[in-house]
């Protein structure tokens, strides 16, 4: 079987994270792009050097030209300026969607089958910017998002609980902003929902709540405790998970910024909702059940994302 090829477009600390979990897992060759001289190359080099150490065996190239992402299976987009204190991820809007027209390009020109997961911020804005600038198909092109912010509301409830984070399956819906929705009745303590477990650990609703806040503003936590840059490693997991999900044919159901149309009362947005990705990439997207609240939250974090993308559009006519 040929090995499989993933492209990193960014290689910053996501994009070096992301080639050092793709090696060390042998998912297969990597390219790493960027557009600054040196960098890939650098970071290439360094990389490949840890092979002999953890017992990888993958090639690690680094390039500043798209004709070397040329057949790649996989697409990480990471590309773009991270936020600083103080601002939101919108703030980024227009600096990010120059940087998408020219991936969008690079990808289209050279490697128009990729499963393309993009990380670059505001994440859905920039999921349908990737979408419209490559050209590709809309189950090809999927954010994540929802797979990181679930991991942030998983790992606070264990820490409240005092229980293994493999035993929390928590859920987060919605755009990846400070309007997301973590989903308590979807979120279970080894099938135990959540609302039972803090009454059986006498944890009160109130201390879930605040639980519910600091996963909405887990990125600007890190952002604020970093100072110059916002996360990686959680990030460029979350997005491996993805791409295996895809080149394992694995038909995990993800949440993650899908493109949804007639779901969820939204006619064609890329949002965060449960997703089953395999070799078809985004394969279906799941419509659960959700409560009259959950609802009217949902529809706030949706409409937020219509906002944006709004004035995305409006920015994409004028690079044009
Ligand atoms: C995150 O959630 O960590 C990322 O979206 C980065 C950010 O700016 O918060």
């Amino acid at each position: 079987m040929a090995r499989k090829k993933i492209a990193l477009i960014g290689s910053g600390m996501i994009g070096g994270t992301l080639a050092h979990l793709a090696a060390k897992k042998e998912m297969g060759d990597i390219v790493l792009f960027d557009i600054a001289e040196g960098m890939p190359q650098g970071k290439a080099l360094d990389l490949s050097q840890c092979g002999p150490i953890e017992g990888f065996d993958a090639k690690i190239t680094g390039t500043n030209d798209y004709a070397d992402i040329a057949g790649a299976d996989v697409v990480i987009v990471t590309a773009g300026v991270p936020r600083k204190p103080g601002m939101s991820r919108d703030d980024l809007l227009g600096i990010n969607l120059k940087v998408m027209k020219a991936v969008g390009e690079g990808i289209k020109n050279n490697c128009p089958d990729a499963f393309v997961i993009c990380i670059t911020n505001p994440l859905d804005a920039m999921v349908w910017a990737l979408r419209e600038f490559s050209g590709l198909p809309h189950n090809k092109v999927v954010g994540m998002a929802g797979v990181l912010d679930s991991a942030r509301f998983a790992t606070f409830l264990a820490w409240e609980f005092g229980c293994s984070v493999k035993d929390v399956n928590a859920f987060v819906l919605g755009g990846h902003g400070d309007t997301m929705v973590p989903v308590k009745s979807y979120t279970t303590i080894n099938g135990i929902p959540v609302d039972d477990y803090a009454k059986i650990k006498g944890v009160s609703e109130s201390r879930i709540d605040e639980i519910v806040d600091r996963t909405r503003k887990g990125g600007g936590e890190i952002v604020g405790l970093l100072g110059n840059g916002s996360a990686y490693y959680a990030p460029a997991t979350s997005a491996i998970s993805m791409a295996e999900a895809y080149l394992g044919d694995q038909k995990r159901i993800l949440p993650c910024a899908s493109y949804v149309e007639g779901k969820y009362g939204l006619d064609g947005l890329y949002v965060g909702v449960p997703t089953v990705i395999g070799a078809g990439g985004t394969e279906e997207v799941i419509e659960i059940e959700l409560s009259d609240e959950e609802k009217s939250n949902l529809k706030v974090s949706t409409d937020a994302v219509e906002e944006l993308l709004e004035a995305c559009k409006g920015l994409d006519e004028s690079l044009k």
